[in-house]
């Protein structure tokens, strides 16, 4: 059976990375196979393709440049990793995906919204996200746990965008949310690690039925 896909969305130091984490480790301690991986990256070919976008080197050739850079990095993630992940049952965990492209690129780098759905169906196709949970929270408060979390290493290419640039993402975000209520869940992270942890869980559970698996055989359960 074709395993689950799971994608984390959110602003800068909304906390994605370590839920994404933490919700693997939940799952494969359930027994299930699960993979975690993110965006942009997650394959040979994108991490090439993640170094060109981070680093700044192709801003000056505009957004849709950029967007384009990120689709193609997403095609081989979701050919290479994701896709044939999910064929063999395995659950992917996944860190940003299309919804960083929408609100980034499309929202605000102005990039044409057909343009993107075509980059989607392109690089996507049927692999869209089972569900997909935002998390929400002040910019100024992510912003700080960025600069934090980076100890003295200088922001990427995103970070140092102008405040009002992370205030419209979370609106953006808070959008998708709103527009998309079958696929997205949006959760307040300004709880601590923990609590937002249950939050994610009791909402895989609730979608995806995740504590309802058996465990594989010889799997030790939490
Ligand atoms: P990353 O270092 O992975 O950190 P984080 O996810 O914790 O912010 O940075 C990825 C950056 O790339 C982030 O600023 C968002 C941006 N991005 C896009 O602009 N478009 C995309 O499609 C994706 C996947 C990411």
């Amino acid at each position: 059976m074709r395993g689950k896909f799971i994608t984390f969305e959110g602003g800068e130091g909304a906390g994605k990375s370590t839920q994404a984490r933490l919700l693997a480790d939940r799952l494969e301690a359930l027994g299930i196979a699960t993979v975690l991986t993110r965006e942009p990256g997650g394959s040979a070919g994108a991490e090439i393709i993640r170094y060109v976008l981070l680093s700044g080197g192709a801003k000056p050739l505009g957004p849709e440049v950029e967007a384009v850079l990120f689709a193609a990095a997403r095609n081989d993630h979701v050919d290479h990793t994701i896709r044939p992940a999910l064929d063999r049952g395995s659950w992917v965990i996944c860190d940003r995906f299309l919804d960083s492209t929408r609100v980034y690129q499309g929202v605000l780098g102005k990039v044409d919204p057909r343009i993107l759905r075509g980059l989607e169906r392109v690089t996507i196709g049927e692999t869209m996200p089972d569900l997909t949970i935002i998390l929400d929270l002040p910019s100024e408060i992510g912003l700080q746990r960025a600069a934090g979390r980076r100890a003295g290493a200088g922001a990427d290419r995103f970070e140092n965008e102008e405040p009002e640039f992370h205030e419209r993402l979370r609106t953006a975000y808070q959008e998708i949310a709103a527009l998309d209520p079958d696929r997205c869940v949006l959760i307040v992270a300004d709880g601590t690690e923990d609590k937002i942890a249950d939050e994610v869980w009791n909402i895989v559970c609730s979608r995806l039925g995740a504590a309802k698996i058996e465990p594989a055989v010889g799997a030790v359960r939490a």
